[in-house]
C-alpha cells in the first residue's frame, strides 16, 4: 500500500518564533492522538533546524519550500540541497506553481534542483498542475504530462522511488475555489496512467500523489476518500495547528 501523506506548505508566514509555536502546536496534537499517515511541515529555510528539533520525528518529518538548482559556490542568497538535508529536514518540494510563475523556474531549471535535492538524501514532492485558463481549454492532462516529462521523467525508476507528486490546480490555490472529488480523482488517475506509461504499473503503484488547492478539514475526508488521491499539501490551512490537524483526522 503506498503512503498517504498530509503535508504542509507554510510558503512565507511565520516568524521564527511563530514557527517553532506552530510546530509545538502541531506536535501536541499528534502525541495525543498519533497520525495514521505521514505527516510532513514545509517550512522556510530559517525555520527547518529548529523545527527538526521541537518536532518528534517519529510523527512529524521536516520539509524545506526551495533549494537551489547549484550544487554551490557564489550563488548569493542561495541555500543548496546539501545545506537543506544538514538541518535534519527529509524532504523538498518543489515545482511550486509560485516558484513557477513569480521566480520563473523552467522545467530545466527544476529538472536540475530534482537531481540536486535527491543526490544530496532528499525526498521530493514535486508540484504540477494547470492555471484555470488551462483548464477551461481543457488542457490540464496536457499541462500535467509535460511538467513531468519536462522535470523528472529523465530518473531513474529507482530515484522516482524518491518522488511524491502534489497536483495542485492553480485556479485552487488560496482560493477558497477546491476542485470536486470527482475532478481531482480524474486528473489524478490519469497522473498514475502517465506514470505506469513511464515507469511501469509497479512503480505508479507506489508513488504518493496528493492534492492541493484550498484542501481544508471540511473537504479532506472526501478527497482523500478517493483511490487515487494518497492526501494534501496543505496551504493556508497549514497555519494552525487546530486546522492543520483536522485535515489530518480525516486518516482516523
Ligand atoms: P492553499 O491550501 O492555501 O490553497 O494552498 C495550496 C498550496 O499551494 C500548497 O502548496
Amino acid at each position: 500500500m503506498r503512503n498517504k501523506i498530509v503535508a504542509g506548505n507554510w510558503k512565507m508566514n511565520k516568524t521564527l518564533q511563530e514557527g517553532i509555536e506552530l510546530a509545538k502546536g502541531v506536535n501536541d496534537l499528534l502525541k495525543k492522538n498519533a497520525p495514521k499517515c505521514t505527516v510532513i511541515l514545509g517550512t522556510p529555510f530559517i525555520h527547518l533546524t529548529e523545527v527538526v528539533k521541537t518536532v518528534d520525528n517519529k510523527l512529524i518529518k521536516v520539509s524545506a519550500e526551495n533549494c537551489a538548482d547549484k550544487e554551490k559556490g557564489a550563488y548569493t542568497g542561495e541555500v543548496s540541497a546539501a545545506m537543506v538535508k544538514s538541518t535534519g529536514a527529509e524532504y523538498v518540494i518543489l515545482g511550486h506553481s509560485e516558484r513557477r510563475g513569480y521566480y520563473g523556474e523552467t522545467y530545466e531549471i527544476l529538472k536540475e534542483k530534482v537531481q540536486l535535492a535527491l543526490a544530496n538524501g532528499l525526498k521530493v514532492i514535486f508540484c504540477i498542475g494547470e492555471s484555470l485558463e488551462e483548464r477551461e481549454a481543457n488542457k490540464q492532462n496536457a499541462v500535467v504530462k509535460a511538467e513531468l516529462e519536462g522535470s523528472v521523467f529523465n530518473l531513474s525508476a529507482a530515484e522516482f522511488a524518491n518522488i511524491v507528486i502534489a497536483y495542485e490546480p492553480i485556479w485552487a490555490i488560496g482560493t477558497g475555489k477546491t476542485a470536486t472529488s470527482d475532478q481531482a480523482e480524474e486528473i489524478h488517475a490519469y497522473i498514475r496512467s502517465v506514470i505506469a506509461d513511464k515507469y511501469g504499473k509497479e512503480v505508479a503503484e507506489n508513488t504518493s500523489i496528493l492534492y492541493g488547492g484550498s484542501c481544508k478539514a471540511s473537504n479532506a475526508k472526501e478527497l482523500f476518500a478517493k483511490p487515487d488521491i494518497d492526501g494534501g499539501l496543505i496551504g493556508g490551512a497549514s497555519l494552525k495547528p487546530e486546522d492543520f490537524y483536522g485535515i489530518i483526522e480525516a486518516y482516523n
